[in-house]
């Protein structure tokens, strides 16, 4: 086996996720996007905020597979976890002064991400995948599937403006009071509003003089939370 493999192979062993974990829970106020996703799990709590989890950009689950671990944690049993990727990596996108992605960056096929999940020991009928790029998948049928839930913690990893966006305006009908929304590239592009997550952001909340997003936790290194408010 090559070393790659054996490398890969440990990243997504149980065991090695539970250590990660017990390390984490001891240093749950430092912020990092672990630490940021028990935060929101708890504010969820204590706020008793309803809805399911929504993760846009999975790769190998990393945020998932804790996500899934924090829904067990604070005892959120009828939760769902949603999971939008397309499982291709990183669309193309247009030049950016300051961009650091590529097409296909991130590429985890999706019978490689189920199978990292049931090494974590997360079964297949505990989350639910929505497969595609978001200028397809974010779409009537997705809603469809939806239909009726809320989402109480909402994260965003798809680096690029034009994948934010999308999700953007497909999430707003789940939003409730107290729905926490991560960003974990707010900061990227060295930190410019007018690229990438920010910008998306900014123009999002131009357009919804209804729709409240108040400033929660930054977190390491790039990441930053909102507190959704519906006026
Ligand atoms: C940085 S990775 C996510 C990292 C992950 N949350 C983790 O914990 O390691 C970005 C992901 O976003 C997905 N993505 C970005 N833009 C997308 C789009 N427009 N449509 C579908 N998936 C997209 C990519 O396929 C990739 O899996």
């Amino acid at each position: 086996m090559q070393i790659k493999q054996i490398a890969k192979r440990l990243v997504d062993a149980a065991w090695v996720a539970r250590v990660i974990e017990v390390l984490d829970r001891r240093s749950d106020n430092r912020t990092t996007e672990l630490g940021m996703l028990s935060q929101a799990f708890e504010f969820a709590k204590i706020n008793d905020v309803p809805g399911d989890y929504f993760e846009f950009g999975l790769w190998r689950g990393k945020t998932f597979g804790y996500a899934y671990r924090m829904k067990r944690r604070y005892g959120r049993d009828n939760m769902k976890l949603w999971g939008f990727d397309s499982f291709q990596g990183l669309p193309a996108t247009e030049k950016h002064p300051d961009n650091i992605w590529y097409e296909g960056q991130f590429a985890c096929t999706r019978p490689e991400f189920e199978k990292i999940m049931g090494s974590r020991g997360i079964q297949r009928s505990e989350y639910e995948l929505i497969q595609g790029f978001y200028s397809d998948s974010l779409n009537d049928n997705a809603h469809r599937r939806l239909s009726g839930r809320k989402a109480a913690v909402i994260y965003v990893d798809c680096d690029l403006y034009e994948s934010t966006i999308q999700v953007l305006n497909f999430i707003e009908p789940y939003i409730v009071n107290g729905s926490i929304i991560c960003f974990d590239d707010f900061y990227n592009y060295k930190g410019d509003p007018a690229q990438g997550e920010q910008k998306a952001l900014a123009e999002f909340l131009q357009q919804r003089p209804l729709l409240h997003f108040i400033p929660y936790l930054d977190y390491a290194p790039l990441g930053k939370s909102f507190i959704c408010r519906l006026k």
